[in-house]
């Protein structure tokens, strides 16, 4: 018998099944037993309006017949599946984060977000402590500040964009509070759109990405200077007077490393803020229990970042030849970890379409960097990353959707979506999220 794959032909392959004999040497085919298509998978697949509108059909047939994908266009491979997801995050040794000196790089300079070694870890100690346990506790003021100033401005209405007027502008606003520059956000949130635009690529958007760099840089130049004033307590002056190993940050660092701390944390919680209300707000049982108890907010959060996270995929350069699946892929390659589709992965999470609070078999609360949960039986999702750059703000964007939320239920009433609401679409490269929610509020 002979299975013969006999054409390709719009996104179908066509193969037959031929009944044939070996005839003292020479083969003869008798006949034609069945014949069969089977969907194959294109790269154009991946850059399709549909694909946009909804990833989820093309990540199902990845994940399934395609673990490892070479993407034609975009010059990559991609993996899908949960476990090899989280190879290519934990293992920096092979999967390395330098592809990161193309995109923020070019805009705000190196940071170390694009470091694997020694000075990665200087530099996170230096200044990931800040936004985690205790220390982040004492901004808890400043977020709520933030939010009450934004829900002011809608506050008597009772039709809301709450993309506009609240989760664009809450992080940027959060960020400028914590360096030390209150009621900048305005003009900051200009400055990091051309800066994020600046990431896609284009030489013209990244000329602008750089100007805009070059006066965030020229407005917070005079943060730098007496920050070893130790009455000061904004994360500029913190991070200037850090030392770790003898090892202190240059001006240009934290310069940088500001400029990527709006990049990293501005449009990544401004989504994952709105993609939550489309998920709690967008089936009547799970607003009204969230709605009935606020503390669900917390787990709302978690399940929004697993079935849709903000970002839906990470993008590393191999560092020396592997073999996976049976193809090589040689050093340099770009691997694109597609977080998004892991999420999805049935092995892992039991119907895995479904936004359900009450999982039993996902990490709820607050992440961990290892990706394992105490229970053996729960997973917890990449939507932060995993290992050793796993996201600094994650208690910070956990803090500031949760509060937001409650501080605007509490204001203005009862939420609902119109009935025309559509959900999260891929935006750009890797963001997955809803680009406008209409909220109407009764009080
Ligand atoms: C829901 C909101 C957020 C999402 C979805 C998100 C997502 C991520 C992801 C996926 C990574 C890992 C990148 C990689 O491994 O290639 C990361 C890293 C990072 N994130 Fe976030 N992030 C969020 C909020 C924030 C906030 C609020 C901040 C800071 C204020 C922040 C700062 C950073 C930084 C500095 C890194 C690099 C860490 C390192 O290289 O060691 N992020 N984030």
């Amino acid at each position: 018998m002979l299975l013969e794959v006999c054409d390709v032909f719009d996104n179908k392959q066509y193969f037959k099944i031929l009944l044939q004999a070996n005839w003292y040497g020479q083969t003869k085919v008798l006949g034609l037993l069945y014949e069969l298509e089977e969907t194959v998978l294109l790269s154009s697949d991946l850059y399709s309006r549909e694909y946009r509108v909804s990833p989820e059909h093309v990540w199902e047939k990845m994940r399934d017949d395609y673990p490892l994908f070479y993407d034609e266009i975009g010059k990559m491979w991609w993996v899908t599946r949960y476990e090899d997801v989280k190879t290519v995050f934990s293992d920096h040794e092979t999967f390395s984060s330098s592809t990161y000196d193309l995109t923020t790089g070019q805009v705000v300079g190196p940071t170390l977000i694009s470091r694997d070694d020694y000075g990665h870890v200087v530099r996170r100690s230096i200044v990931a402590p800040d936004f985690v346990g205790k220390r982040l506790q004492t901004y808890e003021h400043l977020i709520s500040v933030c939010a009450e100033n934004l829900i002011q401005q809608f506050s008597n209405k009772s039709d809301v964009s709450l993309v506009r007027e609240f989760s664009s502008q809450l992080p940027v606003d959060v960020i400028s509070a914590i360096l030390g520059m209150e009621g900048d956000g305005d003009l900051f949130r200009t400055w990091v759109t051309d800066m994020i635009m600046g990431l896609s690529g284009s030489e013209e958007l990244r000329e602008k990405g750089l100007e805009a760099n070059a006066s965030f840089c020229r407005h917070i130049a005079p943060l730098l200077e007496g920050a070893d004033n130790g009455e000061r307590n904004d994360h500029i002056a913190k991070i200037a007077r850090a030392e770790i190993d003898g090892q202190r940050l240059t001006k240009e660092e934290i310069t940088a490393f500001c400029g990527l701390l709006f990049i990293a944390g501005g449009e990544t919680t401004d989504k994952a803020i709105a993609n939550m209300w489309w998920n709690v707000l967008s089936n009547s049982d799970i607003r009204d229990a969230v709605l009935n108890d606020i503390s669900l907010w917390d787990y709302a959060f978690t399940e929004t970042m697993r079935r849709t996270p903000a970002v839906i995929s990470e993008d590393r350069f191999v560092t020396k030849p592997i073999e996976l699946y049976g193809s090589e892929i040689k050093e340099g390659e770009r691997i694109r970890a597609c977080l998004g589709a892991a999420h999805l992965d049935p092995t892992v999470f039991a119907d895995p379409l479904t936004f359900d609070l009450f999982r039993s078999d996902l990490h709820i609360g607050k992440e961990n960097r290892s990706g394992v949960s105490k229970d053996s039986m729960r997973s917890g999702h990449f939507g932060f990353g995993l290992g050793k750059h796993f996201c600094i703000g994650y208690e910070l964007a956990r803090k500031e959707a949760i509060m937001g939320s409650e501080m605007i239920i509490e204001k203005l009433g009862i939420p609902s979506l119109s009935k025309e609401q559509t959900g999260p679409t891929i935006q750009g490269n890797s963001f997955f999220a809803v680009k406008e929610l209409l909220v109407s509020f009764k009080p």
